[in-house]
């Protein structure tokens, strides 16, 4: 048993929970919330949606002990809301609800929505939307439901104004804070990460300044996008590891389940296949590489979509190298940038989600190693071959544990 602290609905609570203990069970059982419907259990219905730390995650694949000094809100918890106190009447008017199953998830999912996208006409609601299931309503007085309160917020402001949807998470430059487990940082921060390998290392948002090169700064203002940065370091030279990450074949054959299936010196086009618990997502796209040299940096903006699941990804990818070392060494920090719309897209804020991110990150760095080292074992894998998320399930909660109990 662990010993978590944490918020729920405005109160402070202490409990011990087993590890393996989710989220909503811990919310039911033990809080006994049981506006917190749980349906598949799998991560895939919605119902079980609650806030943490103010963005929505899916209580049935969040562990309890993954939520020590969270913020917790769930169904119960937005009596005070004027926001919700809208959508919930409007959700009654315009009957978005028969059984009432999904309808806690649906209500947290709109409020997020009606905050994110003012301005969301009704593909834009029913995309994002997509990620939560109803098997009784047929969307459609969800929808009207949800449209009907964007429109009255035009006519009638809120009196109180909610505070952004992403309060800890996002600036009002957009910028989402990346979270790591139980240690929470600010992706404009450039201080030491607890989660880098060089105590001083410089990280993330710096290479977003637009260099001399005139390459652009990743657009961090972009609404509903995420950004992580991280950073690795390989034991090479930077010269040499510039030269490596201009080579477009090499580099893909670094990403896991990732396929080239065209490119030219800056322009790609490609796959690649993530399998996350029961949803597999095969992404095929095209990306376009800047690169400055004289600044070491580079970016790689892209596009995709999951034939299966309609999914759509937008991603820039930065990277900017410096030597370490005495010059022996390289670091290389990365900011990813990305928006998943479609079912898939509310997986993407999650901190488990942010925290798997990093781990591919870290990924990519040790199979770059082993590529500048002469082994191309990694390269040898099956480029068809899923990222399997699933499979990396562990290490990430393992590491989670272990940032608990104050280990690296
Ligand atoms: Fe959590 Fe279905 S019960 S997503
Ligand atoms: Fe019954 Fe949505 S109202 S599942």
């Amino acid at each position: 048993m662990s010993a978590i602290d944490l918020t729920i609905n405005d109160k402070p609570v202490r409990n011990d929970v087993a590890p393996r203990v989710h989220l909503g069970d811990f919310l039911r059982d033990t809080h006994h919330l049981t506006g917190t419907h749980l349906g598949c259990e799998h991560g895939v219905c919605g119902a079980c949606t609650v806030l943490c730390d103010g963005e929505p995650v899916r209580s049935c694949i969040t562990f309890a002990v993954a939520c020590d000094r969270r913020d917790i809100r769930t169904i119960e918890g937005f009596d005070d809301d004027e926001l919700m106190t809208r959508l919930r009447r409007a959700f009654s008017q315009h009957h978005a609800l028969q059984c009432g199953y999904c309808t806690p998830g649906m209500l947290i999912t709109a409020r997020d929505i009606a905050q994110r996208f003012p301005d969301a006409d009704e593909a834009r609601i029913r995309l994002e939307l997509s990620g939560n299931l109803c098997r009784c309503t047929g969307y459609m007085g969800i929808v009207a439901a949800i449209r009907w309160v964007l429109d009255d917020l035009k006519l009638n402001p809120l009196a109180r104004p909610v505070p952004s949807v992403l309060p800890a998470a996002a600036t009002s430059a957009g910028n989402t804070r990346a979270t790591t487990g139980f240690a929470t940082f600010d992706a404009k921060r450039t201080g030491p990460d607890p989660g880098a390998g060089a105590p001083d290392a410089p990280r993330g948002r710096p290479i977003q300044d637009a260099g001399p090169s005139g390459i652009a700064a990743t657009a961090s203002d972009r609404k509903g996008w995420t950004a992580i940065d991280d950073s690795f370091v390989v034991p090479f030279p930077l010269d040499r590891v510039w030269a490596f990450m201009g080579d477009l074949p090499s580099v893909t054959a670094c990403l896991p389940g990732a396929e080239l299936v065209e490119h030219d010196v800056e322009k790609v086009r490609g796959r690649i296949a993530i399998k996350f618990g029961p949803m597999s997502a095969n992404f095929a796209g095209s990306a376009r590489l800047e690169r400055d040299d004289a600044n070491h940096r580079a970016v790689m903006r892209g596009a995709g979509q999951d034939n299966i699941s309609r999914s759509r990804a937008n991603g820039d990818v930065t990277y900017a190298l410096m030597p370490e070392q005495g010059g022996t060494h390289t670091r290389v920090a990365v900011t990813l940038e990305y928006m998943l719309q479609g079912p898939l897209a509310q997986f993407s804020r999650s901190g488990l989600v942010k925290d798997f991110v990093r781990r591919m990150i870290a990924d990519f760095g040790a199979r770059i190693t082993a590529r500048l080292g002469g082994d191309a074992a990694p390269a040898a894998e099956p480029a068809s071959s899923k990222f399997n998320v699933g499979a990396m399930i562990w290490s990430v909660v393992w590491g989670r544990i272990r940032r608990l109990f104050g280990g690296r």
